[in-house]
């Protein structure tokens, strides 16, 4: 769906009521910028009044509604210096102190701030202002209130280029978001492959492989996964050439499991909506893939993702049933809800052979274990190389999508023996997030740089924070974005 903020840019001249006054803080105490001075001033120290009334001290988040009769007024802490995602989240939680005060317009005024800070400021208000109403059908939840937020800028040419990139970040978040919202009766593989053609509108090549094509690949795990359902499965195949020609492209996989009942391992009944999110990785590659190109990201990248649903059925996958993968290694499956490494294993099989990429980032809701592990605060990294793991976890902080190191290893690696394969498809009771990142390790090839993100704690938020309400969140993207353009492929 959409924000239900829009941004716009006006000249400082235009300045009117409602106004939000951003009030830095120092030492402690607020710090007026100059124009708030002024306008204090032309109030007849309405500002200074309400802030020693409410002892208004100018920190993060902090906020005063002056209702003086000239107009409404919020003086809205920013605290000391924030930086990077802190303004973002100042944007985000401005939102919300606009909407406590009930209007549905506001300007804002921005003396003190370059084009750079409020670009960030405007981009995290917008984030925080997505929402998913598409199945309500009355009342506030179909129509969320509009606020239009106008940034009165002295250079309104400069903010608004400024702000066009995080634009099109935002458009590849809210992308994400929104498939992870969809319930699985409307995304299921098929429909989902539509939904990612779509992006050939924003100069993205999409390549659609049925169940036939992938049949003629051997992606025997990928469609074992998908047998049970009566929905075909789909891998899809996105590509941006942002640039150069030789250069060999970043290759993004993303678990999309439409829906994971665990198939005949089948899950208990409680809390098992949540796996119409089990696609949430496949959904942070998608978005990303359109952030890139509406951000115009020189970088050449592929997105692949893998779309199955994973029922149970007489002719679904079973306990002890051997598969062939891709790459040639059998597959014992013991627990058939340990399918979404099945479905990665060929994908990124299907990378190395066909996509030549310079490394590999895989995305995947992927197991329990990693909430017990990092909770909802971060997810968890693991990769053959310190020099890509290091990048992706620098991306990860800049960007608000935080993210930590785990370990791989061949202490956890042997507990994938199989008796009758060559691996069994889970490990022990315990250790579970590595295990699995060890099974997807040996569908690497020749060490080539590759990072698995376990995501399973971050892509539905069951609390609200500054820049994500609650529900999906598309994970991953800003991360990916931010990463992308940034980093040097030669470093590896
Ligand atoms: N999709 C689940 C993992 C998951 C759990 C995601 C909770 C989000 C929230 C995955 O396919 C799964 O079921 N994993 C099993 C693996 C086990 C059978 C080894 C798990 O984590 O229990
Ligand atoms: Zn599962
Ligand atoms: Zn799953």
């Amino acid at each position: 769906m959409s924000s239900r903020l829009s941004i716009e840019f006006s000249s400082p001249s235009s300045v009117s009521y409602p106004l939000m006054v951003l009030v830095a803080s120092k030492d402690g105490a607020p710090r007026l910028s100059a124009a708030g001075v002024a306008l204090d001033k032309d109030l007849g120290g309405a500002l200074s009044r309400a802030i020693k009334e409410s002892d208004f001290k100018g920190e993060a988040g902090e906020d005063v509604v002056v209702r003086a009769s000239e107009g409404t007024v919020i003086l809205f802490g920013i605290g000391e210096d924030a930086a990077g995602v802190e303004i973002e989240n100042l944007g985000g939680q401005a939102l919300s102190s606009i909407s406590r005060a009930k209007l549905k317009e506001i300007t804002l005024g921005t003396d003190a701030q370059n084009n750079d800070w409020l670009a960030s400021f405007a981009y995290g208000a917008y984030l925080a202002g997505y929402h998913f109403s598409r199945y309500f059908t009355k009342g506030k939840s179909a129509k969320p209130t509009q606020v239009k937020m106008t940034l009165a800028v002295a250079d309104k040419t400069g903010a608004e280029e400024a702000y066009q990139h995080h634009a099109g970040i935002a458009a590849g978040v809210f992308l994400a978001r929104d498939l992870v919202s969809e319930p699985s009766n409307i995304l299921y593989p098929a429909e989902y492959a539509e939904r990612c053609k779509k992006l050939t509108e924003s100069g993205i090549d999409v390549e659609i492989l049925n169940e036939a094509k992938m049949q003629k690949l051997g992606m025997n795990l990928l469609l074992a996964v998908g047998q049970g359902s009566d929905r075909e499965s789909r891998m899809v195949v996105m590509r941006w050439q942002g640039g150069k020609k030789s250069e060999s492209p970043i290759v993004l996989v993303g678990k999309g499991v439409c829906f994971d009942t665990g198939g005949i391992s089948i899950k208990p009944a409680g809390g098992m909506e949540d796996m119409k999110w089990d696609m949430g990785g496949s959904a942070a590659v998608v978005g990303t893939m359109q952030a890139l190109a509406k951000a115009d990201i020189k970088r050449n990248v592929i997105g692949l993702v893998g779309l199955v649903e994973n029922m149970p059925d007489g002719k679904a996958i079973k306990p002890g049933d051997v598969v062939k993968s891709m790459s040639g290694q059998t597959v014992e499956i013991i627990n058939t809800d340990a399918e979404g490494r099945l479905v990665l294993a060929d994908v990124l099989t299907y990378a190395q052979q066909h996509c030549t990429p310079s490394l590999i980032i895989d995305l995947a809701t992927l197991t329990g274990a990693i909430l017990v592990s990092l909770g909802m605060v971060q997810s968890g990294l693991f990769s053959n190389n310190d020099t890509l793991a290091e990048a992706i976890q620098s991306a990860g902080t800049a960007s608000g999508e935080a993210t930590w190191r785990m370990p791989l290893g061949a202490e956890y690696n042997k507990l994938l023996a199989s008796k009758i394969a060559d691996m069994k498809n889970i490990g022990g009771r315990y250790g579970g997030s590595v295990t699995a990142a060890c099974f997807l390790e040996r569908f690497i090839e020749n060490s080539l740089p590759w990072a698995h993100l376990d995501i399973a704690g971050m892509a539905w938020a069951q609390k609200a924070t500054p820049t994500v309400p609650l529900g999906g969140t598309g994970y991953g993207v800003r991360m990916l974005t931010r990463f992308i353009a940034d980093f040097d492929t030669a470093r590896l």
